[in-house]
């Protein structure tokens, strides 16, 4: 499976290959994603195959501009604001859609409505405009595992279904999007994300957390309890390791193997946390303990990815 650097020809290949129905591995600023024609059902469930992904999970819908979102979502006055101040960037906004919608019913699980977003990475952006096609793509991952934030991640995890893998070196952000709900009169946050629920409240008023009855219901499967795991058991709140752990920090950590952010920054350990998880899943270690993290901004997210991370397998 090749890894090239995103150089503007690659784009091109693989804005060609994606127009031919074929799987792109590239870039955004929240996670690497697994890119393919959302307007092509095959290339949706081709989506699907590569990651092992139960096929009611529904698929974020990348685009270039607000005006190629409209024509597969309606547009409301909420999401125009929020458009206009976080996209490109890590939101991704769940609105009707549209009955002439082109995008493959699949790629949307047979919901009637559609997550969208404009990611904030200049080579998505680039892909995108040289695709001019709404490009569907999950995380880069097998369904459940660890979402990659480099293109090494992505070539380790999936095996020979990708076309081509776009290097862009590194994720900024590090954990995926914030994924709000605004099919309803309230709007409710699915998945916490690179966007805080606070920074969406100053411009929005109040977000509600969506019910429990939604958890792992086919409403935001990416709400399953287990989700986001590496293959050593996680051990949440930890003070130090226990024998045979390796101990994940944050601030100051005495005898930690890595460190999310020794100056306690959020934003430092969002973008460190999935290649942190990674490298520690492995022998001889026998599990993973994370220092307490702050439930605040980014940290919210980080933590919804940790608990997952720590949940009984059985419930994966
Ligand atoms: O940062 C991100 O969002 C990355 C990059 C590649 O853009 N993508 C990503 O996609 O995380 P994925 O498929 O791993 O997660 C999509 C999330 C899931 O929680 C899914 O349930 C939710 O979005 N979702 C998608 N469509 C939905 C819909 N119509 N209604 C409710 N939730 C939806
Ligand atoms: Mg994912």
């Amino acid at each position: 499976m090749p890894i090239v650097p995103a150089t503007p020809a690659n784009i091109q290949k693989a804005a060609f290959l994606l127009r031919s129905g074929q799987l792109v591995a590239f870039p955004t600023e929240t996670v690497y994603g697994l890119g393919g024609d959302a307007t092509d059902d095959r290339a949706v469930a081709a989506i699907f195959a590569a990651k092992g992904r139960p096929s009611f999970n529904p698929l974020i819908v990348h685009l270039p501009d607000v005006a190629g979102v409209a024509h597969l979502a309606q547009w409301d006055a909420r999401a125009e604001r929020l458009a206009g101040c976080f996209w490109p960037g890590p939101l991704t906004l769940v609105l009707p859609r549209r009955s002439d919608s082109p995008v493959s019913l699949l790629a949307s699980a047979g919901l009637d409505s559609i997550a969208v977003r404009i990611p904030a990475h200049p080579v998505a952006l680039a892909l995108l405009l040289a695709t001019g096609r709404p490009i569907a793509a999950p995380s880069a991952n097998p369904s459940g595992r660890v979402s990659p934030t480099n293109a090494r991640h992505v070539a380790d995890g999936l095996t020979g279904t990708l076309a081509m893998i776009l290097d862009g070196g590194p994720c900024p952000v590090g954990v995926e999007s914030t994924v709000l709900d605004l099919t309803g009169e309230t709007p409710t946050l699915l998945r916490p994300g690179g966007i805080p629920r606070e920074t969406l409240e100053k411009e929005l008023g109040p977000v509600a957390l969506a019910k429990a009855s939604d958890l792992g219901g086919p409403r935001s499967p990416g709400m399953l309890s287990s989700h986001y795991a590496p293959g050593l058991p996680v051990r949440l709140d930890a003070r130090s390791a226990r024998l045979g752990e390796a101990l994940l920090g944050f601030g100051p950590a005495e005898g930690a193997q890595m460190n999310l952010s020794e100056r306690g920054d959020l934003t430092e350990a969002a973008a460190n946390l999935f290649a942190m998880l990674r490298a520690l899943d492995r022998s001889p270690f026998t599990g993973i303990a994370v220092m307490p993290i702050p439930d605040h901004d980014l940290g919210a997210a980080i933590n919804d990815r940790l608990r997952r991370a720590a949940a009984p397998r059985g419930q994966r």
